[in-house]
């Protein structure tokens, strides 16, 4: 794992460090590396996890999804998830599914999500966090948290038609595009 870069100096995960430093300690620091690197992104990692095992098959790994078919989810997320209807049209679309014909880049899609409401409340959250990050440079957007999604989930439970209907509006108003 370590990176001999001189003859003095090593770089472990980011630490550069006398060769001459004991063989332990260099495992102790890049253990303590590890760990908070394990600490610093769960939710990323949680994020990435659901995404590639609930999303990719059909939106694909990078968000691309498939023209007409899958809508993309990269660098569109963000956008949607600038103003709070926008926000809790995304929770919907997770927890709810969604389904109704609807335009995606000049594309008509006539599909059906399959609602993943299964997926707990920091789940979710983490997923969509993951989403937004599909696009490159991220978008600045509030990442969603667990208990803005349990907000949602609590305010109600809706139909797959339903959502489409709640898109339909957002759309109008150009909060969807
Ligand atoms: C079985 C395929 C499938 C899976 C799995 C799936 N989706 Fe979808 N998703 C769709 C389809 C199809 C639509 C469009 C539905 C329609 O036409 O009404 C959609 C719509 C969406 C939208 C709304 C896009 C818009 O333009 O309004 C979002 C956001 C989304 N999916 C995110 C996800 C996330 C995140 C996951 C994983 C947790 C996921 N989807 C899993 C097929 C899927």
């Amino acid at each position: 794992m370590s990176v001999q870069i001189s003859r003095d100096f090593r770089w472990v995960y980011g630490v550069s460090m006398p060769v001459t430093m004991s063989k332990r300690i260099q495992g102790v620091i890049a253990a303590s590396g590890l760990f908070c690197a394990s600490y610093v992104l769960p939710a990323y990692a949680t994020g990435v996890k659901v995404y590639s095992s609930r999303c990719a098959a059909c939106h694909k790994a990078d968000g691309a999804g498939v023209p007409g078919q899958f809508p993309r989810l990269k660098g569109r997320v963000g956008k949607i998830a600038a103003t709070k209807d926008g926000r809790t049209y995304l929770i919907h679309v997770l927890l709810f599914g969604l389904f109704g014909p609807i335009d995606v880049d000049g594309r008509q899609v006539r599909g059906m999500m399959p609602p993943m409401g299964t997926l707990g409340d920091q789940d979710v959250a983490d997923t969509l966090n993951f989403a937004v990050e599909l696009e490159k440079p991220k978008k600045a957007v509030a990442p969603f948290t667990a208990a803005e999604v349990k907000a949602v989930r609590d305010a109600g439970r809706l139909t797959a038609s339903e959502v489409a209907k709640q898109r339909a509006e957002l759309a109008a108003k150009g909060l969807v595009h």
